[in-house]
């Protein structure tokens, strides 16, 4: 079982931290599936009305991750799925397997449970050796059956599930 460390918090990305939240990196066969940071404050700002929620993850006072959500899409695009959706999770390569991808998701399941509209948590995996899927689904999400982009759809049930750990 993993422990959630105490000294583990998000906090927003701003110029004064944005440069240090962009050098965070994964591994290259990671990098086949998920977007680095400064790709993905690029997308943010380029589709707002996906509703972009970011932070970095913190140990003390160290990046060490990153999370991005799509937090409440109100508008009907069959590029977006949602209203809820962990578009973006990634541990820098250096900090990984110490607890704090499952930390950094318990953490945004917090943020996105005082939504009161939100009852499931929906992500997308890709399938392959480095694939996250096994990740998550420690972490109590279950395949959903459905393809969007080419990758697997999982859902958290927010309702139900106890908070990952
Ligand atoms: C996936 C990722 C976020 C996991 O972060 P992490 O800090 O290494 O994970 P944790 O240490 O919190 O692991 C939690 C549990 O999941 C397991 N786990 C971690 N990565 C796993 C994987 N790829 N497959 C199966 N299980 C995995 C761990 O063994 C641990 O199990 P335990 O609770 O029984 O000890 C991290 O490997 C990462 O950033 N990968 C690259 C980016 C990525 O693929 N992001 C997801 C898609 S956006």
């Amino acid at each position: 079982m993993t422990i959630c460390a105490p000294n583990v918090g998000l906090r927003e990305i701003t110029p004064a931290n944005r440069a240090a939240a962009e050098a965070l990196t994964v591994t290259a066969v990671q990098a086949e599936y998920v977007a680095g940071v400064a790709e993905s404050l690029v997308e943010a700002a380029e589709t707002p009305d996906a509703c972009p929620w970011y932070r970095a993850l913190y140990l003390d006072d160290k990046p060490v991750g990153f999370v991005m959500i799509s937090d409440g899409i109100t508008v009907v695009n069959p590029d977006y799925l949602g209203p809820y959706f962990l578009w973006r999770l990634l541990i820098d390569q250096r900090y990984q397997g110490r607890g704090h991808g499952s930390a950094a998701l318990s953490l945004v399941v917090k943020h996105v449970r005082t939504r009161t509209d939100a009852r499931v948590l929906l992500t997308s995996v890709g399938q392959g050796p480095a694939s996250p899927i096994g990740f998550y689904l420690r972490q109590g999400f279950r395949a959903t059956g459905q393809v969007h982009q080419g990758e697997l759809v999982l859902e958290l049930d927010l309702l139900t599930s106890p908070s990952p750990s």
